[in-house]
């Protein structure tokens, strides 16, 4: 365990501070930008920033549309409804998650379903998908959405579970908060699905503070989450005329500005990720007291996070607090969903792989080493 320490220390050059689980770099114009912003008096919800990220976001994704909103979790939110979610409707999601994903879809008045992972993706299960839905298929509450997610930047089994979807007519919202500049078979997360959501949180691949982006295939989806993020305002030069009963959630040109500049580091940024996952896949090859978690097949990850899975809870524990104590932060991946107060009561598959992945799993630093 302490050889790891070791080798973490060396891979990002530190060999006594403390080294963070993932920081943000700011090496291009974000304080140009965030200074012009300021200027031009335009730091709240209209700017030509916000336009500026989201056609930048549309160009690098291939969506249709790109949206950028406050935070991953209200671009959730968003987004269920938008596919045409409602109060008490059920929403299958996934076990093993961030409790964003599931707190988006109680925003939206609906119910969580706890399926479980695939072990080597982490994200949902295909297999686990169909099986619930041949027992429960035809039960008395409507299935309105189905919200996969993508674990640390590794594509889930997207196509098969959108092909399953399909057969029950099952919307699906691609929960891609961890994925941007990953791709499956050369397609962006977050497209595969009616709409997907990015979050720029400041511990995410690139950040804008807060933010989020809502990814659509489809272009008049699209406009419509503009319209209904943005109080579903009639275009008028004077009028105050709102035809829908909407919601606040534009992403202010402040954030905006940040995402610009980030935005155009990007490329470099996954290029140094990659880089410390290979060191990370390499070191980690030889060993049989932990695993290291690789992108699937076909999938070109940004490694959000790089994972080891240790062989069991004791000995992840011990590690856990072993490099905690000595400055290197790492963290287990979330508590499930099904074992948090408020969604015990929710209805689970079991979720037999994604507890014993919850046991084991380790996250490591894996920011970019971009120096200032
Ligand atoms: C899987 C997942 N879903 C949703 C979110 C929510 O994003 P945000 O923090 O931007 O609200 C996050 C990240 O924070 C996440 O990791």
């Amino acid at each position: 365990m302490e050889s790891v320490i070791r080798f973490i220390r060396e891979l990002y050059g530190e060999p006594e501070s403390f080294i963070p689980l993932h920081a943000p770099v700011f090496t291009g114009r974000e304080k140009e930008y965030l200074a012009d912003c300021i200027d031009s008096t335009f730091v709240s919800s209209v700017g030509e920033y916000v336009t500026r990220f989201e056609d930048m976001t549309r160009e690098f994704t291939g969506a249709a549309r790109a949206v950028a909103v406050v935070n991953g979790t209200c671009g959730l939110t968003a987004a269920l409804k938008l596919v045409g979610v409602n109060q008490g409707d059920l929403v299958l999601t996934q076990g093993l998650t961030f409790v964003a994903t599931a707190n988006a879809v109680t925003a939206a008045g609906a119910v969580p379903v706890f399926l479980d992972s695939d072990s080597d993706t982490l994200g949902m299960s295909p297999d686990a998908l169909r099986a619930w839905l041949e027992r429960h298929g035809n039960g008395s509450r409507r299935i309105a959405a189905c919200v996969p997610v993508h674990i640390l930047g590794h594509a889930c089994r997207i196509r098969e579970i959108c092909e399953i979807c399909e057969e029950y007519s099952i919307p699906v919202v691609e929960d891609a908060a961890e994925g941007l500049g990953s791709s499956l078979d050369g397609r962006h997360l977050g497209t595969f699905g009616k709409l997907g959501v990015l979050s720029y949180n400041g511990n995410k691949t690139i950040t804008t503070g807060g933010g989020g982006m809502i990814l659509a295939r489809d272009e008049e989806l699209g406009g419509l989450a503009k319209h209904m993020t943005a109080t579903a305002k009639v275009p008028h030069r004077w009028e105050f005329r709102h035809d829908a009963a909407a919601w606040n959630y534009r992403m202010p040109n402040l954030n905006a500005a940040l995402g610009c500049a980030q935005m155009e580091k990007l490329d470099e940024i996954l290029a140094d990720k990659r880089a410390v996952a290979a060191a990370y896949r390499d070191f980690f090859a030889g060993r049989d007291d932990m695993a290291y978690v690789d992108a699937p097949e076909g999938c070109l990850s940004n490694y959000w996070l790089n994972t080891v899975l240790f062989k069991d809870k004791e000995a992840r524990e011990e590690f856990l607090k072993l490099s905690n104590d000595q400055g290197v932060m790492t963290r287990p991946l979330w508590t499930l969903m099904a074992e948090l107060p408020m969604y015990a009561c929710h209805e689970n598959d079991g979720l037999a792989n994604a507890r014993r992945l919850a046991d084991r799993a380790v996250n490591l630093p894996s920011g970019p080493r971009i120096k200032a």
